[in-house]
C-alpha cells in the first residue's frame, strides 16, 4: 500500500465529545496503527466543523460570539482523543487560516470552470443536519426532519448554485469503475440509486447568517458549510503534503457515519471532478459505518442518551474501550452499546481468554524453565504443535485480510480465535504431565511455542491496545514493537525462538471482575435510570370513577421544563407569539403560543415554563408550525404562566 490516509468526520462543535463520535475516531486511528505495523506510511486526520447557522445559533445561545464560543469547544476535542490513545496527525479546524484559503481556492477553481452560478433558491432546510431536504424526505404533515424530529425551516434567498446535474453522469461511470469507493454494498447500492434518479444542482452559499468563509468576490454570501467541511480533507495536507497523502500517491480512506453518506460519496467527488481532478486522484474508499445506540436508539446529545467515552476510558483504561468498541459492533452495522455486556466481554475475551493464556505460560515457565525463554527444536514436532500452526496461520492471515478489508471486529474475532487455539493446546500438550515425566525437551517445546504465539498476540492486538501491548510484550521481556517505514512486521510467520531471554511476568494483565467489583463499576459508570413513571401494578387498578382519568392516561404527557430563548410576535395574528424554547434537546424547539395580549416578547425570554413535549405538530398557516405548548392560566388579556419553582433544568420532566 505505501502510504495510508485515514480521516474522520470533523465534529461539529455544538456537541462534546461521545461515545459515537468516539467510535469513529478510535477505529480510525486502530487502522492507523495497523498500516504503521505493516510498514505503511500513514497519515490522521480528524478536527472540528466549526461554520454554519447551527454553530452560529448555538454560540448566541450561550451568550458568546462563535469563534470564542468554537475555540472552547474544539479544545475539548483535541484533548479528548489522545487520552484514547488516539494518535492523529493533524487535528484540523474549519477556522483554520490555511484551511480557509484553500476553500476559497477551490471555490474560484470551479468558479473558472463556469459550474457555480448565483440564483434565487426556495427550499427546506434541516439546521441539525445542516442540509436541505425535499418534501419526500421529510415525515409529514409539519415537514419534520426524520433524524432530528424537528421542523425544518423554508429558506428562500439568493445563491451560488454548484452544477451538481453536470456530474451525475460521470459520478456513475466512476462508482462503475471503482465498486471499492463506497462501502458496504449495500451503501453503495443506496448512494447509486439516489445518484441514478437524477441529480439536482446544490445550493452552495448562505446570505441570511454571516457566519461562514465568505464567497470569494461576493462576501454577502458565506459558503454552504458542507463545501467548506469536506474540503477538510485536502486543506489538512498542507502545501509540502498536498500531493503525497493524496492518490495516486497514497490510499485515502475517509471513515463516515451512514448519516453523511451521501456529502462524502456524491457532493464531495463531485466538487473535486468538478475543480480539475482526475478520477485516479479522487479519494479511495468512502467507509460508512453504522450507529452505536442505546436500548436501540441512536446515541445522541439531543436524545440525552450519550455516553461519556473519557469516563469508561479513565475507570476501565482506555484499551479496554477501543476493544469492546471495535469488538462488539459489527462495522458497517448499527450496535447496541450496553455497559454491563462490556464487562461481560471483558471478562471473557480479555481476563479469560488472553489474559489467562499470558498468566498461565508465565507461571509454567516460573516453575519450568527458570522464567527464561527456552529452546526448541521445530523438527521434533508432534500433531498438537501442526495443529497449533495451522490455527496460527489462519489467524493471523485472516486477521491482517480482514484489517485491510476494514473489518476490525473480524480482525479481533481472528486474534482471539488465536489465544482459544493457544490455550487449547495448553491443555492437550500438559507440560505438568511432560514435567512428571521429566521430559525436559518436550517442556520447553511447549513453552517455546506458546511464548512465540503469546509474542505473535502482543502485535496483533497493538492496533486496538496499544498499551497492553507494551504491558505484554514487557511480562515476555520484550520491547514495544518497533516501526519502521517498509518494515512489516505483522506476525505471519511465527516470532523466533528467543532461547534465554527472561520473562519479568507482572501480575494479571486483565484481572477479572467477580460480581461485586462488577457491581461497583457499573454503579459508577452507568447513570441512573429515571424513575419509573408507572409503578408496578401489583394489584389490579381499582375501577375509575366518572371524570377521572387512569394514571397512565396522565403518564402519557410528557410535560418538561423549558427555558424561553427567544421570542417574537407573529405578524397578523394578534394573540400569537412566536418562541423558541429549549428543553433539554439539541437545538430549542419552536412553539407558538396565544400569550400576546397578556406578555411582551421581552417578558418572556429567560423565563422558565411547563411545555406539553408530546403533542402533535400544530399548522398555524404559513409554514408556521408548533412543536408543543405551554401552560398558563386565566383569559387571554390576563394570563399567568405555569412555572417551576428552583433550579430545574431545562428539559426536566414533570410528575
Ligand atoms: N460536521 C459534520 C461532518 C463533516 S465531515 C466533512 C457532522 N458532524 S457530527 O458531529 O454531527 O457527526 C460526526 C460523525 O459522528 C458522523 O459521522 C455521525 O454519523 C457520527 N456519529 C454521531 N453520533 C453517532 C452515534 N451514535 N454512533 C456512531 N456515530 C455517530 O456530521
Amino acid at each position: 500500500m505505501g502510504r495510508f490516509y485515514v480521516t474522520t468526520p470533523i465534529y461539529y462543535v455544538n456537541d462534546v465529545p461521545h461515545l459515537g463520535t468516539a467510535y469513529t475516531t478510535i477505529i480510525a486511528d486502530a487502522l492507523r496503527r495497523f498500516h504503521l505495523l505493516i510498514g505503511d506510511e500513514t497519515f490522521m486526520l480528524t478536527g472540528t466543523d466549526e461554520h454554519g447557522q447551527k454553530i452560529e445559533r448555538v454560540a448566541k445561545e450561550e451568550g458568546l460570539d462563535p469563534k470564542t464560543f468554537c475555540d472552547r469547544i474544539s479544545q475539548r476535542f483535541r484533548e479528548a482523543w489522545p487520552k484514547l490513545e488516539v494518535g492523529y496527525d493533524r487535528f484540523i479546524r474549519t477556522t483554520d487560516d490555511d484551511h480557509e484559503a484553500f476553500v476559497k481556492d477551490l471555490w474560484k477553481k470551479i468558479e473558472e470552470r463556469g459550474d457555480l452560478y448565483e440564483a434565487d433558491y426556495e427550499d427546506w432546510y434541516c439546521v441539525g443536519c445542516e442540509s436541505y431536504k425535499t418534501e419526500k424526505e421529510l415525515e409529514q404533515p409539519g415537514n419534520i426532519c426524520p433524524l432530528h424530529k424537528k421542523p425544518v425551516a423554508r429558506v428562500k434567498e439568493s445563491t451560488y448554485f454548484f452544477r451538481l446535474s453536470k456530474w451525475e453522469k460521470p459520478l456513475l461511470d466512476f462508482y462503475e469503475r471503482h465498486p471499492e469507493f463506497i462501502q458496504p454494498e449495500t451503501r453503495r447500492n443506496e448512494v447509486l440509486s439516489f445518484v441514478r434518479g437524477g441529480l439536482r444542482d446544490l445550493s452552495c452559499s448562505r446570505t441570511s447568517f454571516s457566519w461562514g468563509i465568505p464567497v470569494p468576490g461576493n462576501p454577502k454570501h458565506v459558503m454552504y458549510v458542507w463545501f467548506d467541511a469536506l474540503t477538510n480533507y485536502r486543506s489538512a495536507l498542507g502545501h509540502s503534503d498536498l500531493t503525497r497523502f493524496w492518490p495516486p500517491n497514497a490510499h485515502v480512506v475517509h471513515l463516515v457515519g451512514k448519516d453523511i453518506l451521501r456529502f462524502h460519496a456524491v457532493y464531495w467527488p463531485a466538487f473535486l471532478l468538478s475543480a480539475g481532478y482526475k478520477e485516479e486522484e479522487l479519494p479511495n474508499v468512502v467507509y460508512a459505518h453504522g450507529f452505536l445506540t442505546i436500548d436501540g436508539q441512536k446515541m445522541s446529545k439531543a436524545l440525552r442518551n450519550a455516553v461519556d467515552p473519557l469516563k469508561i476510558a479513565e475507570t476501565l483504561g482506555a484499551d479496554v474501550l477501543r476493544y469492546t468498541l471495535a469488538r462488539s459492533v459489527a462495522f458497517g452495522q448499527d450496535g447496541d452499546f450496553d455497559h454491563a455486556a462490556m464487562l461481560e466481554r471483558y471478562n471473557a475475551d480479555l481476563g479469560k481468554n488472553l489474559g489467562n493464556l499470558l498468566s498461565r505460560v508465565l507461571g509454567l515457565c516460573t516453575k519450568m524453565t527458570d522464567s527464561k525463554h527456552p529452546d526448541d527444536d521445530p523438527s521434533t514436532d508432534g500433531p498438537v504443535e501442526k495443529e497449533l500452526a495451522d490455527a496460527y496461520t489462519t489467524c493471523v492471515t485472516a486477521a491482517r485480510k480482514a484489517w485491510l478489508d476494514l473489518a476490525p471486529h473480524v480482525a479481533l474475532e481472528q486474534t482471539f480465535k488465536l489465544a482459544s487455539a493457544a490455550n487449547a493446546y495448553v491443555d492437550r500438550a500438559a507440560p505438568w504431565t511432560e514435567a512428571k515425566n521429566g521430559n525436559t525437551a518436550r517442556i520447553a517445546k511447549i513453552l517455546s511455542r506458546l511464548l512465540r504465539v503469546l509474542e505473535a498476540l502482543s502485535v496483533m492486538i497493538s492496533p486496538v491496545m496499544p498499551r497492553k501491548s507494551d504491558e505484554m510484550r514487557a511480562q515476555l521481556g520484550l520491547q514495544p514493537t518497533v516501526l519502521g517505514i517498509g518494515n512489516d512486521i505483522w506476525p505471519l510467520e511465527m516470532p523466533s525462538i528467543r532461547a534465554g531471554l527472561t520473562l519479568a511476568p507482572s501480575g494479571p494483565l486483565f484481572p477479572t471482575f467477580d460480581d461485586k467489583a462488577r457491581d461497583a463499576i457499573l454503579a459508577k459508570l452507568v447513570p441512573a435510570k429515571e424513575a419509573p413513571v408507572t409503578p408496578a401494578a401489583a394489584t389490579p387498578p381499582a375501577p375509575l370513577a366518572a371524570g377521572t382519568i387512569a394514571y397512565d392516561d396522565f403518564a402519557k404527557v410528557d410535560l418538561r421544563v423549558g427555558s424561553v430563548k427567544s421570542c417574537e410576535r407573529v405578524p397578523k395574528k394578534d394573540k400569537l407569539l412566536r418562541l423558541t424554547v429549549d428543553v433539554g434537546e439539541s437545538e430549542p424547539r419552536t412553539i407558538v403560543a396565544g400569550l400576546a395580549l397578556s406578555f411582551t416578547p421581552e417578558q418572556l425570554v429567560g423565563r422558565k415554563v411547563i411545555v406539553v413535549a408530546n403533542l402533535a405538530p400544530r399548522e398555524f398557516g404559513k409554514g408556521l408550525v408548533s412543536h408543543g405548548m405551554l401552560l398558563a392560566s386565566g383569559p387571554s388579556e390576563q394570563l399567568v404562566l405555569a412555572t417551576v419553582d428552583g433550579d430545574a433544568a431545562p428539559g426536566a420532566r414533570l410528575k
